[in-house]
């Protein structure tokens, strides 16, 4: 699907982000949609977090609208029950159970307050390949780490990658916020290694802003750092850093943006961040949540809003400048992750 190549949606062998670990209790289940599947997600007894698949192989009622009764999912229309591994242990208008009357269960692990799901082959559920939660900030001494927000948007997941991986939107789309002229103007350079692909900006002189200022309680001229890390295919990191013009931090952010498609043309978008001043100070807790949630409802009206005008056009296309390459290298390492699975 564009701005992939034709055929192309999403690599399936590869871990996502497809809630949070509040969600999950053993009461109700709770529906989700996952690389165009749905998915039942509960918790058992002992409280391990699981994940079915949620489509009744009977007469396709959401698995999720059912019971959990001892640890298995019970259909709410004829009452089949699948046990956590997703295999059928009762129908109740007959005794002999096909075999071929099963759910898929999905790999599903708890790291922080997220949990990361496995929709392609279990065989290759490796947990060593989530991003490093250490790596990333979200469980490091030092930081604080806040559970911010989760969307479904109505557009492909290419578009949010894509705005993702291009920040000189921050100084038209969130001007007053989090973007400043200078943003759009210098230059990203674009960096690989195994884990991510990295687009960084070094902004030298920049005044901070009204928001900046208020949470970092720093009002004069600073350096500004902004590397942009993609974990193909399912995260993104953003590190913003702020220094004095000698060099010393001022403080450090992450903003930590899972991407999970829902399917073709529908996008999970699971939103985290992560501190490392003010740790204790509840007031800029709130303000950046304020501040965040503000923005990201600019990004999801604007993806949103090109995902309008691409399904009119009978041949979508676009223009390429200098400032996309961070975005068409990630968008090239999706193609490969698609490639490599067929
Ligand atoms: S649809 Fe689920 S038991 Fe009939
Ligand atoms: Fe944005």
């Amino acid at each position: 699907m564009w701005p992939l190549k034709p055929g192309y949606e999403y690599p399936r062998n590869q871990w996502y982000v497809a809630g949070w670990s509040h969600e999950l209790n053993n009461e109700t289940p709770v529906e989700r949609w996952f690389l165009g599947e749905p998915v039942a997600l509960y918790r058992d007894k002992a409280g391990k977090a699981i994940a079915l698949e949620g489509r009744c192989p009977h007469r396709n009622y959401p698995l999720a609208k059912g019971i959990i009764r001892d640890d298995a999912l019970e259909c709410g229309y004829h009452g089949f029950t699948f046990a956590s591994d997703g295999r059928c242990v009762r129908i109740p208008s007959q005794e002999v159970i096909p075999a071929v009357c099963r759910v898929k269960a999905y790999p599903l692990v708890e790291k922080w307050q997220w949990l990361w799901i496995w929709m392609g082959d279990p065989d290759k559920a490796d947990e060593s390949l989530i991003p490093d939660h250490d790596e990333i900030r979200l469980t490091s001494p030092g930081w604080v780490a806040v559970e911010a927000l989760d969307r479904v948007l109505e557009c492909r997941p290419q578009l949010l990658h894509e705005n993702l991986t291009d920040i000189s939107h921050l100084a038209f789309l969130h001007a007053g916020t989090i973007g400043t002229d200078a943003v759009a103007s210098t230059r990203v350079e674009v960096s690989q290694n195994e884990r991510f692909l990295r687009g960084s900006r070094r902004i030298a002189g920049e005044t901070l802003t009204g928001f900046f200022s208020d949470v970092l309680g720093y009002d004069g001229t600073v350096e500004r750092v902004v590397l942009i890390d993609f974990y193909a295919p399912s995260l993104h990191v953003a590190l913003e850093s702020f220094r004095t013009p000698e060099g010393e931090v001022i403080g450090e952010f992450r903003v930590h943006h899972a991407v999970t498609p829902a399917g073709p043309g529908r996008t999970n978008y699971f939103l985290a961040w992560s501190r490392s001043f003010a740790l204790e100070d509840q007031g800029v807790t709130d303000t950046m949540n304020t501040v965040f949630e503000g923005v990201i409802q600019q990004d999801v009206e604007a993806t949103e809003a090109i995902e309008a005008m691409v399904r009119q056009m009978a041949e979508p296309k676009e223009l390429l400048v200098r400032a996309d390459d961070h975005s068409i290298r990630a968008r090239r390492w999706i193609e490969e992750l698609i490639e490599a699975e067929r």
